[in-house]
């Protein structure tokens, strides 16, 4: 993502260019990744080999959610990742793959009726798995179309009991500077973190995502459990979590301690509000060459707009 760092003079110029300037088939080329070669993927493959969930995969796909685009290739999302752990450049892919991923326990905590942990595949036999297509738009104006799988954020919300009245839930990445070279650039905020609502949480299109293409999620997309919520910019959805936590303080995202003039709590998508280094109103869809316009709630409106009636006075839209 695209900052200006409090320590501009640690960054190399290049690093603050949007990316959809120079994503192009050609630039892949010369990194010497050919395209097409799904099978040889860092983690892909690897993230099916000894997964022992990985007879949920692939999951029923949930029709209910429809899109307005072809699916973006798996070579391509795989290849071209923000996680920030494994350094600030989109081909973070062989890096990820240091993560280690089992055993993997998840700590859920705060105002709920008992504080427990649980491993990611007792958590996924639990909820049972579905596939939906959505799109994601980074705030970075790029965007594409996946099949994830995983379970609505609102039946582990269930699972986990909070107490009536709390207001948000607050998710943390793992911390690991040994494995996460990022980590060790202590100047950043570390654990990455993000929150939503409790009304966020419990909305149908908010996904816990363990997968996606039918199997389970590469470690460059956060295996092996992050957030997607799709009428929010990319960022909010918050890779390999480790803890989740209910509460009714606000949580402060990793990108709102780096930059809160920029990026804010709420990040929903909408054209008309632009990035105040950039404009909002088209993306570019990964892998088509093509821009086209944003729509606002990033085309998720029916579901989540009125969630967000009488809090016009927030910044809703950064
Ligand atoms: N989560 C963590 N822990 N670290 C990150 O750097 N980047 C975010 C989000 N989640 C990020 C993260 C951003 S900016 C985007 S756009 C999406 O992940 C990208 O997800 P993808 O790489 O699977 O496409």
């Amino acid at each position: 993502m695209n900052v200006i760092h409090r320590r501009g003079w640690e960054i190399p110029e290049r690093e603050a260019t949007p990316e959809h300037l120079f994503f192009d088939r050609r630039n892949l080329l010369k990194a010497g990744l050919a395209l097409g070669a799904g099978s040889m993927l860092p983690g892909v493959a690897a993230a099916q080999a000894d997964n022992p969930s990985a007879a949920l995969f692939p999951a029923k796909r949930n029709e209910t959610y429809t899109l307005d685009r072809p699916l973006t290739a798996e070579d391509i999302t795989s290849r071209y990742n923000n996680f920030y752990e494994f350094g600030q450049a989109k081909n973070i892919y062989q890096a990820a793959q240091r993560l280690e991923t089992r055993p993997w326990v998840i700590k859920i905590d705060g105002m709920i009726e008992k504080p427990f942990e649980i491993g990611i595949d007792d958590l996924m036999a639990k909820m049972g798995l579905e596939e939906r297509l959505y799109r994601l738009r980074c705030v970075e104006a790029w965007s594409m179309t996946i099949p994830w799988t995983g379970f609505p954020m609102k039946k582990l919300v269930e699972l986990a009991k909070p107490q009536s009245g709390v207001q948000y839930l607050r998710m943390e990445t793992f911390l690991d500077p040994k494995v996460a070279p990022g980590q060790r650039q202590v100047w950043y905020p570390w654990p990455y973190v993000e929150g939503v609502t409790m009304a966020e949480a419990m909305n149908e299109l908010t996904f816990v995502v363990t997968g996606a293409y039918g199997k389970p999620l590469a470690k460059q997309h956060g295996a092996p459990i992050r957030l997607h919520s799709p009428w929010k910019y990319g960022f909010k959805g918050v890779k390999s979590i480790k803890r989740i936590t209910f509460t009714n303080e606000r949580p402060k995202s990793y990108w709102e301690a780096l930059q809160a003039s920029e990026y804010g709590f709420w990040a929903n998508v909408n054209p008309e509000v632009a990035h105040p280094r950039w404009s909002q109103a088209t993306e570019e869809v990964l892998g088509t060459g093509n821009r086209v316009p944003t729509l606002k709630w990033n085309g998720y409106g029916e579901y989540v707009a009125d969630m967000y009636k009488g809090l016009e006075k927030e910044k809703l839209y950064m």
